[in-house]
């Protein structure tokens, strides 16, 4: 199966490619030009990686209908509340040449550490959201870096997440908020699905990998699909794209998985309320 399906009946491929730290200019065109060619039809942008404008010049350089193209958006911390949320959505549909989006997510939660109101902040940038995909401007919408205690107060709106984009790779696994999500028919996101690239020097990951014949960026890649993940890895390179989603020929067996998930030594992420940004 190519595609997950949101829990509003859209589609959605089930690998997607990264887009943060793709220098802006002709290096984030050529990238992501070259990605289409190599089959991606789904891409992960966000206003906050400033580089939109060159995301746009790819898509449209591509040659490949919109239709056929999934493109996330996300709205940044700077942007939170309804009217600033309304402008930032309409920047990065200017910025990426389109006048609609497949997906917008909202990039981080307001948190109780940085905001006394967090709750009601997190609720109103949500109701910009609604209404964006109530007037048919996005196909879908969610949220990223939301953790269950900030994902637990939207779950009370009229129209819930249907994505949550998270840090998830062999060794971080998030448990509780997955299973809120689960619970929900929320879809996971994994961002860094290889760990920023810092995973891929792992000495077990490297022996799982041998015994597969295949490479640790697919071991990782392979592993988030069989958590019903959906990964999105980020390469400048045309041979390490065509790998990233080179993963239908094989399967994780049940205790390599199972070793993966508690691989040591990568940290536990960002955590939203301890962030600065
Ligand atoms: N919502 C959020 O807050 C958030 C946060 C972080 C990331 N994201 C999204 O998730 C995407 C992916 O995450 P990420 O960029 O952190 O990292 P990633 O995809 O986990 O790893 C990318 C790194 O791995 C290297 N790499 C890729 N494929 C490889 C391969 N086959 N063999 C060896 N090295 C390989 C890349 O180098 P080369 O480019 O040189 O190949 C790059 O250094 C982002 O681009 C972004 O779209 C979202």
């Amino acid at each position: 199966m190519e595609n997950y399906v949101l829990r509003n009946g859209v589609e959605i491929p089930k690998i997607g490619y990264g887009t943060w730290k793709t220098p802006d200019g002709d290096t984030c065109i050529q990238a992501v030009e070259t990605a289409i060619k190599t089959g991606y039809r789904h891409i992960d942008a966000a206003a906050v990686y400033g580089n939109e404008v060159s995301v746009g010049i790819a898509l449209q350089n591509s040659g490949v209908e919109r239709k056929e193209l999934f493109i996330t958006g996300k709205v940044w911390n700077t942007e939170r509340g309804y009217g600033r949320t309304m402008r930032a959505f309409e920047k990065t549909c200017k910025d990426l040449q389109t006048d609609y989006l497949d997906l917008y997510l909202i990039h981080w939660p307001a948190s109780p550490s940085q905001y006394k109101c967090w709750k009601e902040l997190n609720s109103e940038t949500w109701e910009a959201l609604t209404d964006l995909y109530k007037a048919g401007k996005v196909r879908a919408i969610g949220v990223s870096n939301f953790r269950r205690r900030h994902l637990l107060p939207l779950l009370q709106e009229e129209i819930i997440p249907m994505v949550n984009q998270l840090q998830l790779h062999p060794g971080m696994t998030q448990d509780d908020t997955i299973a809120l999500c689960r619970e929900y028919d929320i879809l996971p996101e994994a961002y860094s699905p290889l760990g920023n690239g810092k995973l891929l020097n792992s000495d077990s990951l490297r022996m799982i990998a041998e015994r597969y014949g295949k490479s640790q960026a697919q071991i990782c890649v392979k592993w988030s699909i069989q958590h019903g993940f959906l990964p999105l890895p980020k390469s400048l390179h045309e041979e390490r794209m065509k790998m990233n989603r080179s993963v239908d020929d094989f399967e994780l067996k049940e205790e390599d998985m199972k070793a993966l998930d508690v691989l040591e030594g990568f940290g536990t992420g960002n955590d939203p309320d301890q962030i600065t940004f």
